[in-house]
């Protein structure tokens, strides 16, 4: 059988109060991108014909995060099932199944959004995305009739004892037929504990009509609802998990990957090593056979194949760690390409500065970039030889091959092959320490 059309209504406006949050709540993040975008990236695996997220008013960021869906502004939080019907006039004559997502769901995976809007094929005009929580909640309760399909979703406020000890929960989650949602939806009422209109009351209402309703059962970790900032960080949890495996599947070897924290979009190539209590921050690729060495911090960087990097390093946004280069421990790198080969093995900063192929960065070098006002590149040709403790004043270039003697301030720029010392006159006078301790020892001996 043909598959019917989809739509899909994203809800993200509500108060969320019980985040204590002057952010929305949908925009609080998971693994580096905010639960609405997590949404509406899964959705669009389904490629529904249209896409419609409701937000609050003056929530422009949630509408910004929320392309391609289009954007419908429910004026007041009312409930979930006035939440849907803002999106009537996005959806107007469209009479395929429409797919009615949460986006403070964001586990939720593709083919269990496609399982649930396929549920309908056999003539239900509503399916219900139920899970069954293993620990103590507060999830709506599924009230199931003999067939076990949903009779009705009682709130957990609403529900007396019988109610809540019921094992299948509401996940929020449905499909509806676009044929009679709006419909539903205009007789939902608020005589309920939170003077709110229910989406969930729509299964009562369909079948006092006789229409007939589906149950589709989803894991309690996809179906996760995060009302809370406890329940944000166990969503995190549950995703950082989801992330180690797709690492591990991708050819990484973390010996304590529980220690180690990931973004939505690492990537990651074959037999990349990563250490323990290292964490990557958005827009970080780590190229085939790099390692990773503990306790490193990443973002916005690429490491290329073979390079090293930490243990203790810092990688910011533009760093470019090039093939079979290293970085080592206490180098922080930002917006600066380090060529194959290059070194920086131990405490430096290389900021705005482009690093030649096989460069070796002794340790406490330093580059100069920012002159109170503006931010200046350094150069450093292939082959250069940094001493250690060397301050780079940029702009400035040292040519390939050039030598820097330790301990230099280098505010001019060094052509090739030379070699720069910039240090004051080292003098001796031979014996003198030795003549100052008789001194001493004389005068405490007279004390
Ligand atoms: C909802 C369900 C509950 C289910 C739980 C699962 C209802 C009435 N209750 O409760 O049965 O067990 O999810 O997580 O549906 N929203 C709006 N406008 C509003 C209110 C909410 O857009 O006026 C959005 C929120 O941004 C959120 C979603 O709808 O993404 C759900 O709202 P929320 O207040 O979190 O409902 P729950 O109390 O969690
Ligand atoms: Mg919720």
């Amino acid at each position: 059988m043909a598959r019917r059309s989809l739509a899909a209504v994203v809800l993200a406006a509500g108060r969320g109060e019980r985040m204590r949050s002057s952010m929305p709540k949908v925009l609080h993040e998971i693994a580096g991108r905010t639960m609405i975008a997590h949404v509406l990236d899964t959705l669009g695996e389904l490629a529904p014909q249209r896409a419609v997220c409701i937000t609050g008013p003056g929530m422009d960021r949630v509408a910004a995060g929320a392309v391609p869906a289009e954007t419908a502004v429910q004026a007041e939080p009312l409930g979930t099932a006035h939440a849907v019907l803002a999106a009537r006039d996005a959806l107007a004559g469209f009479d395929g199944t429409v797919l009615v997502l949460f986006a403070d769901t964001p586990l939720l995976r593709a083919s269990t959004m496609q399982a649930l809007a396929d549920s309908l094929a056999d003539g239900a005009a509503v399916a219900v995305l139920g899970m069954r929580p293993s620990g103590a909640n507060q999830y709506g309760r599924v009230v199931q009739d003999v067939g076990g399909k949903p009779q009705a979703i009682v709130e957990w406020r609403d529900a007396g004892p019988d109610v809540r000890a019921l094992p299948v929960c509401n996940s929020g989650i449905m499909a509806v037929d676009g044929r009679c949602l709006f419909s539903l939806l205009e007789r939902v009422g608020n005589d309920n504990a939170k003077g709110e209109y229910y989406l969930t009351d729509i299964v009562a209402l369909a079948r006092a009509d006789g229409m007939g309703t589906a149950l589709v059962e989803a894991a309690e970790e996809e179906a996760l609802g995060i009302n809370s900032r406890a329940e944000l960080a166990g969503a995190e949890a549950a995703m950082q998990r989801r992330l180690r495996e797709r690492a591990f599947a991708a050819g990484v070897t973390m010996p304590m990957p529980e220690t180690v924290y990931l973004s939505y979009d690492t990537r990651f190539g074959r037999d990349v090593t990563v250490g323990p209590n290292t964490v990557f921050l958005t827009g970080v690729t780590v190229e085939e056979g790099a390692e990773i060495r503990a306790f490193c911090h990443l973002k916005g960087a690429i490491v290329r194949s073979g390079a090293r990097v930490g243990p203790y390093a810092r990688l910011r946004p533009g760093a470019d760690v090039g093939p079979g280069a290293g970085v080592g421990n206490f180098v922080e790198v930002k917006n600066a390409v380090l060529e194959a080969g290059s070194k920086a093995n131990h405490l430096a900063y290389i900021g705005d500065a482009h690093v030649g192929a096989d460069a070796n960065i002794g340790a406490g070098t330093i580059t100069c970039n920012y002159d109170g006002f503006r931010k200046h590149r350094t150069e450093i040709g292939a082959g250069a030889f940094i001493g250690s403790n060397t301050a780079l004043v940029a702009p400035v270039t040292v040519g390939p091959g050039a030598v820097v003697g330790a301990g230099s301030t280098v505010s001019r720029n060094v052509e090739a092959d030379a070699l720069v010392v910039e240090r004051a006159q080292q003098t001796e006078r031979k014996g003198w320490a030795a003549r100052l301790r008789m001194r001493r020892n004389r005068q405490s001996s007279g004390d």
